[in-house]
């Protein structure tokens, strides 16, 4: 029975053995054990194996040969006719102890005339090596008990009729033997062998892997936040790519955590200027108990107008964060964009009028295109809203459009008071604007441009400008007349 935690710890100890078993270096361990160990185990086997048949085959050569001029001898001494003869007899035996075998000697009666075994002299013997052989045929087969069996003729060379049979019956213990001493030297080499080759495999699977190893510690010391150096694992290229790359994507995000951190506090200061007035001219209200109803009139309009700028920013942050999102959320459709840019001049003009700035719109063709016509509107207004504010009295405005197969492009160009090189490179920045003396003249937070670009950027547009210093700035937008998703 098991307990509920001692589940618990068998699954645990799985997926431990699971994880080892799916990991980099149990798998080069395996490819090596593999390279070094089945090679070996092979050539062994084989070789093994032509041991013991080259030494069978020698050994059943060399039995024949002795067995031949033994026949020869006993055809010479006539002993199939007399058997008795204690020399050749002498021989028989010796012979048979020296292969560690039996010797039967047969007549052409198939009659045994001596066995070394004493044991069928006087039987017949008729088996198919035996009438193979009086048919003047040399046998030599391996049993399947393993006994080297020879039959050779008792003729005289020169002669058809075969007088009798040496028939000789030898183990092939002692080959065996040789074998399995060979088989005992090799295991001993084979565990040698595989303790070195195993060592070796764990180490340099070890070697091979503990740059991974490094990697994966080190990619866990960042994401716990315990370590902010960058990752440096320069054992193999790949390692060193992948560190880099790494390391890229690292520093991409900490620039976007401090961005985000940046126009957090931009926000909370933004937001918090407008409460601050808010809150001294109220303040002054109140120290003063008998205030004038002109005073209170006086402030409170101030305070409307702090209100109207604290709505302004949120509705400009409102609209970047929504600009901010997927495509996914915009609304697109065919827009005639000519009915667009007149729109926005004909609302911003009563503006533009105080100031007595001449706005002019000059369309080269009717152009429609599939946009988001809420966010391009924005845009534009923008852009327009700028050309009007940073102008001069008596200025003009001139807006604009033209398109060819792919684009349509619309500009802006004013002759205002320019924004300097350095700024250039800033002005698209959230709450980024130009020289602080002019921006506490002109009303505004520095989202209007932010909010141009993210609406251009998200019809997969470009926007671009040039500005001469005390001269004018033109604006330049281009803008895909087919919506790319
Ligand atoms: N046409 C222009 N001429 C001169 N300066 C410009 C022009 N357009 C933008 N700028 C400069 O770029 C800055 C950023 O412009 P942006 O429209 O983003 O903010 P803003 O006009 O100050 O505020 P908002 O548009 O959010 O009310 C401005 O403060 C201004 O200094
Ligand atoms: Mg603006």
């Amino acid at each position: 029975m098991f307990t509920r935690s001692g589940v618990l710890d068998i699954t645990s100890r799985h997926r431990v053995v699971f994880t080892y078993l799916k990991s980099l270096k149990f798998r080069i361990l395996l490819v090596m054990l593999a390279i070094g160990w089945i090679p070996m185990a092979l050539m062994a086997a084989s070789l093994l194996g032509s041991y013991k048949s080259s030494a069978v085959a020698s050994r059943s050569t060399e039995l024949q040969n002795q067995c031949r001029i033994l026949a020869n001898q006993l055809l010479n001494y006539h002993y199939l006719d007399d058997p008795s003869s204690e020399l050749l007899n002498g021989e028989l035996a010796q012979l048979a102890s020296t292969y560690d075998g039996r010797i039967l000697i047969i007549d052409k009666d198939f009659r045994t005339v001596r066995d070394t075994y004493d044991l069928i002299e006087g039987k017949y013997v008729v088996s198919e090596e035996v009438i193979r052989c009086f048919e003047g045929q040399t046998s030599n087969l391996l049993t399947a008990q393993g006994f080297i069996e020879i039959t050779i003729p008792i003729k005289k060379s020169d002669a058809k009729t075969v007088q009798g049979v040496l028939m000789a019956s030898v183990s092939t213990n002692g080959i065996k033997g040789g074998a399995e001493i060979l088989q005992g030297n090799a295991s001993i080499f084979f565990l040698v062998y595989g303790v070195l080759v195993t060592a070796l495999a764990v180490v340099l699977s070890w070697l091979l892997v503990h740059p991974v190893e490094q990697i994966r510690l080190g990619l866990r010391e960042i994401s716990n936040g315990h370590s902010t150096e960058d990752l440096a694992v320069k054992n193999y290229t790949e390692t060193e790519q992948i560190s880099e790359e790494f390391n890229k994507i690292v520093n991409q995000m900490r620039l976007l955590d401090e961005s985000r951190q940046e126009f957090v506090s931009n926000v909370s200061h933004e937001l918090k200027t407008p409460l601050t007035s808010m809150k001294v001219l109220a303040d002054s209200l109140l120290m003063q108990g008998d205030a004038p109803v002109e005073l209170y009139k006086e402030f409170m309009g101030d305070i409307a107008e702090e209100i109207e700028r604290e709505n302004k920013i949120i509705t400009d942050l409102l609209s970047l964060v929504k600009m901010d999102k997927k495509a996914a959320s915009l609304n697109i459709e065919p827009v005639d964009i000519n009915d667009l840019l007149e729109l926005i001049l004909k609302r911003l003009r009563p503006i533009a009028s105080r100031k007595n700035i001449e706005m002019v719109l000059e369309s080269f063709r009717p152009v429609t295109a599939e946009v988001d016509e809420g966010r391009l509107t924005l845009a534009f207004t923008n852009l327009v809203e700028n050309a009007i504010k940073y102008n001069k009295e008596n200025g003009w405005v001139h807006v604009s459009l033209d398109a060819d197969h792919k684009f349509f492009y619309v500009k802006v160009m004013d002759s205002g008071m320019g924004i300097p090189e350095e700024s250039l490179n800033f002005i698209f920045e959230r709450f980024y604007r130009v020289d602080k003396s002019h921006s506490s003249e002109i009303d505004g937070t520095g989202l209007g441009l932010a909010i141009a670009k993210s609406a251009v950027l998200v019809h997969k547009g470009a926007i671009k400008v040039s500005s001469q210093l005390g001269e004018g700035t033109t604006f330049s937008v281009r803008i895909p007349l087919n919506y790319i998703a």
